[in-house]
C-alpha cells in the first residue's frame, strides 16, 4: 500500500491537516517487489538482522564512498552509534543550532559539552568560519549535518578538523547518495549516519545506517549496536540493542536499488525549480554548496520578509489554501529549544533568522513538470496577494 505521512503533510498553519493537497510533499511509495522482498523474510521466519541486512550495508557503503557500513534500529541510533564510538563524556563538541535535534540531543545524551555554531544564511549548511571560531582547547569534535540533502562545505571543515586533531561526524540522515567533489559524502570524516525514517529518501518506516572507514570504529559501533557481545553471552563492553531487523533490511534493500534513479529526479526537479523561481523576488532558492551535489531530502526556499506584507506562517496558510503543502524545517534555532537551555551560551544569528524565513514545499521524485510549475505559480500568486 502506498504510505503517506501525515506530519509531513501537515502545513505550519496550527498544526491543522491540509484539506486533500492536490500535490504531494513527498512520496514514500512501497512497490511490489518491495512488499515481496519482506514477505520472503517473513516466510523464512529469518527475522532478526541477517543476509538483507548485511547486504545492505555493503551496497550503500559502496555507493556512499565508505568502506563499512552498519544498519541499525534508526538515524538517532546511528548517531548514537558514532558518538558512543569515537567520543567521551566530557568531551566539548561543535555542533549546528540550524539542524534536526537529534544531532545536538545525542551529543548531551552521551554527555558531551555542545557548543553551538552558526550557519550560512545562502546555503543555510554549517558556517565553517564559525566553527572555527568557536574552537577552544577543550575541542574535542565537530558534528554537523549535510542539511535538507546538500552537502556542507566539507573541505573547510576537514581543514579545521585537521588543523585542530578534531573528530568529524556527519550527520547524513536526509543526504543519502550526496556527492561532493565528485565523490559519495562516506569517503570524508569518522563516520557518516543516516535515516530511513519512512519519509527519508531510502524511507524503511524506522531504520538507520552508520558508516566510517575506520576497522576500529566500526568494530567499537558493532559492540555498541549489540551489548559489546564478541562471541555467544560474552560481552566485552557496554552496548545496547540498537539492531535492525531483516524485514526491514530487506525492504531496504528493494528499495535502495531505485535509490539513484529516484535521486536523480530529484535533482531534475530541483533544477527545474531554480529555474522557474529565478523571477520571483519574494523568494530566495537554496545556494548549493561548491562541489556538492545533493541528495535534495527537501527543497526549502526562504521568504523574503522585506518583499512581502506578511509572515513566513501566513505566507504558508495562503499557500496551502492553495493546494500546496508546506512544512518548516525547522520552526526555532536548537538554541532556543527548552531541551537545551543548560547548554546555550548564545544565540547564533543567522540559525534565529532562518528559523523565520524558511518553507519547504513538495520535493520528490515523482513530480511532473505541470506539479512543478503548479507549486512556483502558487508561491507567485500568494506572493503578490501579499506585496
Ligand atoms: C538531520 C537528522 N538527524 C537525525 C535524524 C534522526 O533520525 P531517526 O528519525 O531515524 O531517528 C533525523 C530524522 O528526521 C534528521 O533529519
Amino acid at each position: 500500500m502506498p504510505q503517506t505521512s501525515t506530519a509531513d503533510t501537515l502545513a505550519l498553519n496550527g498544526g491543522s491537516p491540509v484539506a486533500s493537497p492536490s500535490i504531494p510533499f513527498m512520496a514514500p511509495k512501497l512497490h511490489p517487489q518491495d512488499i515481496e522482498a519482506a514477505t520472503q523474510v517473513l516466510h523464512s521466519g529469518m527475522l532478526r538482522a541477517h543476509t538483507n541486512c548485511a547486504e545492505l550495508e555493503k551496497q550503500f557503503a559502496d555507493k556512499s564512498g565508505a568502506k563499512i557500513g552498519l544498519t541499525c534500529a534508526n538515524g538517532t541510533c546511528a548517531l548514537q552509534l558514532a558518538y558512543g564510538a569515537l567520543l567521551e563524556r566530557g568531551d566539548e563538541v561543535i555542533v549546528p543550532a540550524w539542524t534536526y535535534i537529534a544531532t545536538a540531543s545525542m551529543l548531551a545524551a552521551q554527555g558531551c559539552k555542545l557548543v553551538f555554531c552558526d550557519s550560512l544564511e545562502d546555503t543555510m549548511q554549517v558556517d565553517p568560519a564559525d566553527v572555527e571560531k568557536r574552537i577552544t582547547p577543550n575541542t574535542k569534535a565537530i558534528a554537523v549535518t549535510h542539511l535538507y540533502g546538500m552537502p556542507v562545505d566539507i573541505d573547510a571543515i576537514q581543514a579545521i578538523a585537521e588543523k585542530h586533531n578534531l573528530k568529524v561526524i556527519y550527520d547524513s540522515a536526509q543526504s543519502h547518495l550526496a556527492t561532493y567533489n565528485g565523490k559519495g559524502i562516506g569517503a570524508f570524516g569518522d563516520a557518516c549516519t543516516y535515516s530511513f525514517y519512512a519519509t527519508k529518501n531510502l524511507g524503511t518506516g524506522e531504520g538507520g545506517l552508520v558508516t566510517t572507514n575506520d576497522d576500529n570504529t566500526a568494530r567499537d559501533m558493532g559492540l555498541l549496536r549489540s551489548h559489546g557481545e564478541t562471541e555467544k553471552y560474552l560481552h566485552e563492553s557496554i552496548g545496547f540493542n540498537y539492531r535492525m531487523n531483516d524485514i526491514t533490511g530487506a525492504i531496504g534493500l528493494s528499495r535502495f536499488q531505485r535509490l539513484e534513479d529516484e535521486t536523480n529526479k530529484r535533482r531534475a526537479v530541483a533544477d527545474k525549480y531554480d529555474e522557474l523561481f529565478a523571477g520571483v523576488d519574494a523568494v530566495e532558492t537554496p545556494t548549493r554548496t561548491k562541489g556538492g551535489d545533493s541528495a535534495w531530502h527537501l527543497y526549502s526556499l526562504k521568504l523574503n520578509l522585506d518583499k512581502v506584507t506578511c509572515s513566513r506562517d501566513e505566507f504558508i496558510k495562503a499557500l496551502v489554501a492553495e493546494g500546496v503543502p508546506s512544512a518548516v524545517h525547522y520552526p526555532k534555532s536548537l538554541t532556543d529549544q527548552p531541551a537545551f537551555a543548560d547548554h546555550v551560551t548564545d544565540h547564533p544569528p543567522v540559525a534565529r533568522k532562518l528559523a523565520t524565513r524558511v518553507f519547504s514545499i513538495p520535493m520528490h521524485h515523482e513530480l511532473t513538470d505541470e506539479q512543478i510549475k503548479q507549486v512556483v505559480d502558487a508561491v507567485s500568486k500568494v506572493a503578490e496577494a501579499h506585496t
